[in-house]
């Protein structure tokens, strides 16, 4: 039985007029809130579920104050960057999908771009020989960050309450300090010997001079203070152009990095039409590439819906196998087709079409695992280090957010001077064109760098509908697991009617074609599961953690919002009022 964790609370349902710059974190001026961490928190107006806690109610004191769904996503998200550094971020990126109370939707795709002086081979040596050290680890690792551009295109399209608001948070939490949550004092404290041993910036910013900090110590960030002070006062000049871009740049110039002021001056972020689908009447909108998540899992869904799935039963061997074949046959079209759309043309109608998934499902064998050729492509691991975070306001407004830095805390390096971390998002693409081999790397046309491209993702912020009504905001970290976390939380509640606690906390499993294992979380099948699936040839790895799952779902009868932090995550809560 999935591990039950509930806490129906009901918070009070005062709902304080917004006014325009007046609410700080530590002046909260809402009612009595729910924040538990890990636990279910269920509120009538909104709710912010996310990786902090602190964060949470950063973004829920927004929607006390009268903001809307896409207000406290940016608040929330600035306050990520102060509280949860390993993946919170300004230098980042990412995408958010925004689905409107009257049934509308659109996302905004913040991903980093390649720099203008990024080519297909620029991650091989001077001997012309693939170096991962400089694909994933190097100042060339770095893409021109895409956060603060997202958030200022949402917030300029469909933000209501002032930028500044947004901002402000954010500025506190990182020139007051707060008091460090276990989980990051512990995670800090291993990056501190990891990856920031390099970098001096990094030492000071995530610690007391080169001393840990413990939990309940107050951390402050007066470098990344100064920054965020910037955004907030000058929009997004504040980080592209003048002091930010220029100590930016001038750190790249000291490591070998390719990316200019030129290169931060010319940063977009985009809107794009999302990724729509279907799966038992319910409506699923998705994320577009860059990121391959929103395909991925409407192909999956397509395919899985042709099976009776809850006559299967959830952990029943018939069930994993169905759900890995789907998953095997989509990562190999990711594989195959997916890159930038600026770029690259992919049949992505084709993909996403219930014939297309109709002939798929026919290849799939209902007692016999498939095997995964070799041959073809090898995908190479992907940390795990990103976050997801959900919110839903008053009107019904919802957002999902899933930005990352690449690995924990990016390259480990924070910019001198401007106390934020750089991503090493450009690991995203691949290696050396025409190079694939069985020690993981592709090198698929679709996905190799090009000045100004974006780099393939896996991120699936994803939005669940039906009937005209929100019913769900899903989406999960995890390198390519994402797409299968996402699929996962779908299916616990789709099929198997499980409320959104059980559904995130249900154990998960993750096939991605290339390697052809099974990757299932520890304990999380019934042994005769694992019995019967060896039997049938699905060999299976054991994994700890897959993903965490900040979700919300609104109760049918009664329009609450049930907020689940995923209890995967040390720090995470959900704040509603
Ligand atoms: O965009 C992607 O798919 C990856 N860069 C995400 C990396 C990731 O999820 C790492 N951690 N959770």
């Amino acid at each position: 039985m999935p591990f039950r964790l509930s806490r129906a609370a009901h918070a009070g349902a005062l709902v304080l007029p917004f006014v325009a710059g007046c609410s700080q974190l530590g002046g909260v001026k809402v009612p009595a809130t729910e924040l538990v961490s890990g636990a279910s928190v269920s509120a009538p107006h909104g709710m912010v579920v996310s990786a902090s806690t602190i964060a949470s109610e950063a973004g829920r004191n927004v929607l006390a104050d009268g903001g809307n769904a896409v207000d406290a996503a940016i608040a929330t998200g600035f306050a990520l960057a102060v509280t949860y550094p390993v993946a919170g971020n300004i230098g980042g990126g990412g995408f958010m999908v925004i689905r409107f109370p009257d049934g509308r939707a659109t996302t905004i795709d913040f991903r980093e771009m390649a720099p203008q002086a990024a080519s297909p081979t620029m991650f091989t040596d001077s001997a012309g020989n693939y170096s991962a050290r400089i694909h994933h680890d190097s100042h060339r690792s770095v893409g021109v960050p895409g956060t603060v551009a997202g958030f200022e295109l949402a917030h300029r399209k469909y933000g209501s309450a002032p930028w500044s608001r947004l901002v402000d948070p954010a500025v506190q939490l990182a020139g007051n300090g707060f008091a460090a949550p276990q989980g990051l004092a512990q995670s800090l404290d291993r990056a501190l010997g990891g990856s920031f041993k390099d970098f001096p910036a990094s030492i000071a910013a995530y610690s007391k001079s080169g001393q840990p900090y413990v939990g309940g110590e107050t951390i402050r960030q007066p470098d990344l203070a100064r920054t965020l002070t910037r955004i907030r006062d000058q929009g997004r000049d504040g980080f592209y152009k003048g002091e930010t871009a220029r100590l930016l740049a001038e750190d790249m110039r000291q490591h070998g990095g390719l990316i200019t002021e030129g290169d931060l001056a010319k940063y977009e972020a985009k809107e794009r039409a999302p990724i729509r689908g279907s799966y038992r009447g319910y409506e699923i909108i998705s994320m577009p590439p860059p990121s391959s998540g929103g395909v991925a899992l409407v192909e999956m869904l397509n395919i899985l819906e042709g099976y009776p799935l809850e006559a299967a039963g959830h952990d029943s061997p018939r069930y994993v196998h169905l759900v890995t074949e789907a998953m095997r046959r989509a990562f190999i079209d990711r594989a195959r087709y997916l890159g930038d759309p600026d770029f690259t043309r992919a049949p992505i109608a084709r993909l996403t079409d219930k014939l297309y998934a109709d002939d798929v499902r026919h290849t799939i064998i209902p007692g016999r695992a498939s095997k995964s050729e070799p041959s073809d492509l090898v995908l190479r691991h992907e940390s795990d280090q990103t976050t997801h975070y959900s919110v839903v306001d008053a009107n019904g407004m919802a957002v999902s957010v899933t930005y990352t830095l690449e690995n924990g805390y990016g390259l480990g390096a924070v910019v001198p001077g401007a106390g934020f971390l750089l991503n090493n998002e450009m690991g995203d693409f691949n290696g050396k064109p025409g190079v694939t081999d069985t020690t993981g790397l592709i090198g698929t046309e679709p996905n190799v760098a090009m000045p100004g491209k974006r780099m393939l993702s896996s991120m699936t912020p994803t939005i669940i509908a039906r009937q005209g009504k929100l019913v769900a905001v899903v989406g999960s970290p995890g390198g390519r697991t994402i797409i299968n976390t996402v699929l996962q939380v779908i299916l616990n509640q789709i099929d198997f009617k499980m409320g959104i606690r059980d559904a995130v906390d249900a154990k998960r499993f993750h096939h991605q074609w290339l390697p052809d294992r099974l990757y299932v979380e520890r304990d999380g099948l019934p042994p005769a599961t694992v019995d019967s699936l060896a039997a049938i040839g699905h060999p299976i790895t054991w994994t700890n953690a897959q993903g965490t799952a900040h979700s919300i779902r609104i109760d049918p009868v009664t329009g609450m919002r049930q907020g689940a932090a995923d209890t995967r995550d040390k720090d995470a809560g959900a704040a509603g009022y």
